[in-house]
């Protein structure tokens, strides 16, 4: 057979670039979707072109292993609902967790340096960790676990002991000292077991609530372990170690951006129980007011200027298209129509500029955080779409559980409309002191039925 091995580097500096474009287009909303198809391509590139790595023995493992996982990833992606989004992410960042972990091990097996071998040790431990906790944060997002934090006494002591252990026998794998108690074949299972149990460990007692912090972490150390692995071969796979190096260095950007829009450290994250405790004793003054569609149509038909603040309700009952009709109608009628968007409304990273855009409403008018506070005191109607946390003004109460995370303040607009199906709660399970304001009015409903009688409602004035 032709050897064609020459071909695999140059290939992967072509990979690289695809990889890096693909990354920079996904910055921004409007390229986004080509990002993905160019660092796709260049992820079946980089596959393919391992074919051609000389002296291959396992081709029909390699083929049979690609149709499974490249058959369950297209069936599961093309089946899951937006809402589920975050999970299926959770389980395929874990699943580049596990694959990382399993090069590292193959890397143990076989001869290594004192150099790489540490590499895979410490590529290992961060893949499966990575693993691990991606599978619990899966399985509390899908609700086949209670999302709740799962803490007990002497929790940090064990988590510690469990990374400790797993460390020292990582060294005693790569080291192969002369006087340790078990022979080496005992410490390599061991190390792998113990790194996966503090991934558990240290997931467990993070709640439902921050689950997509640490998903985007756990997919940031899923970088960083692929990133090490590419040292532990006998030659570097560079495009393995810089695709690792862009994931790391991604999920980590992301990962502070959302805590920061949580205003909550990543520590605080980690180990601060969020969800466990509740606010006592506080007695939210007024009471909850409801509204009839028609009274909201007029309001809307006879406004200036109008706000809409989508939250995570408008993803449940998928209302994004009712919305742009909506919007549509209101414009005809001449009035000025903007969206409010907050950094972390809904379940995931930009999860209301991706309806949105899939419903044809325009970039243009999609405003985030500081650029919208402002307008609001001049705003007629805010419309608040399935949307909690993120405008719940206890953040600016000292002792509530969302204290300084930045809200949209739609309380401060003439009138605040909010749509939701009954008195359910948001995601952080506190109260919202928006809901008793004067100035706040309730349409109770699913969203996309209630926006589509809005609708209806306008058409007849
Ligand atoms: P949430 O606080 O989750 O509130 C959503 C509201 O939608 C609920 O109060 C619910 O009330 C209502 N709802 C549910 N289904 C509905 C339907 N079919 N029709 C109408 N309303 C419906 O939403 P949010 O303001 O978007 O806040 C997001 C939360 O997720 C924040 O706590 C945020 O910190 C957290 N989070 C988000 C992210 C990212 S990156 N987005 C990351 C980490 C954490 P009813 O049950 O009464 O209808």
């Amino acid at each position: 057979m032709i050897d064609l091995s020459w071909l695999i580097d140059p290939i992967y500096i072509v990979t690289i670039f695809f990889f890096i474009i693909g990354m920079h287009r996904m910055s921004h909303p409007l390229t986004a979707r080509s990002g993905i198809v160019w660092a796709g391509a260049a992820m079946l590139i980089a596959t393919l072109v391992t074919f051609l790595t000389p002296n291959l023995t396992n081709f029909a493992l390699m083929a049979i292993a690609i149709v499974i996982g490249g058959g369950f990833g297209y069936i599961a992606a093309k089946r899951v609902a937006m809402t589920g989004m975050p999970q299926m992410v959770a389980l395929f960042n874990g699943m580049g967790g596990g694959a990382a972990a399993a090069i590292s091990a193959v890397a143990l097996l076989g001869t290594m340096s004192a150099t790489t071998g540490s590499l895979a040790v410490i590529g290992g431990l961060i893949g499966a960790v990575s693993f691990a906790g991606s599978i619990i944060a899966f399985l509390k997002l899908q609700g086949w676990m209670p999302p709740r934090p799962i803490t007990f006494t002497g929790q940090q002591i064990l988590n510690m002991a469990v990374l400790i252990i797993a460390i020292v026998s990582g060294i005693f794998v790569v080291l192969q000292p002369a006087w340790i108690p078990l022979s080496v074949s005992v410490y390599l299972p061991l190390f792998f077991v113990l790194s996966l149990g503090f991934g558990l460990l240290m997931t467990l007692p993070i709640g439902g609530a921050d689950m997509p912090v640490v998903i985007s972490m756990y997919n940031a150390f899923t970088g960083l372990a692929v990133a090490l692995d590419g040292f532990s071969f006998a030659t570097p796979n560079y495009a393995m170690v810089i695709a690792g190096i862009i994931v790391g260095a991604a999920g980590s950007l992301l990962t502070l951006n959302m805590a920061k829009a949580m205003n909550r450290s990543i520590l605080n994250v980690f180990f601060g129980a969020f969800g466990a405790t509740e606010e006592k004793g506080v007695q939210i003054q007024g009471s909850m007011k409801s509204i009839e569609v028609d009274d909201v149509a007029v309001m809307l038909a006879y406004a200036d200027k109008v706000i809409i603040a989508p939250g995570y309700g408008m993803a449940v009952a998928q209302a994004q298209q009712k919305v742009k009709e909506l919007t549509d109608l209101l414009e005809t009628k001449n009035v000025q129509v903007k969206f409010a968007i907050h950094p972390v409304a809904g379940r995931m990273p930009g999860h209301m500029n991706v309806l949105l855009a899939e419903a044809g409403v325009a970039y243009d008018r999609l405003f985030d955080r500081d650029e919208v506070n402002p307008e609001f005191p001049s705003t007629d109607v805010v419309l608040v779409i399935g949307a909690n946390d993120t405008v719940n003004p206890a953040a600016h109460r000292q002792g509530s559980p969302l204290f300084g995370m930045p809200i949209l303040d739609v309380e401060q607009a003439k009138n605040v409309v909010v749509l939701k199906r009954g008195q359910g709660k948001g995601f952080a399970g506190i109260e919202n002191d928006l809901f008793y304001r004067d100035n706040t009015r309730m349409l109770y409903g699913d969203a996309q039925e209630t926006v589509g009688k809005l609708v209806q409602a306008l058409k007849k004035l």
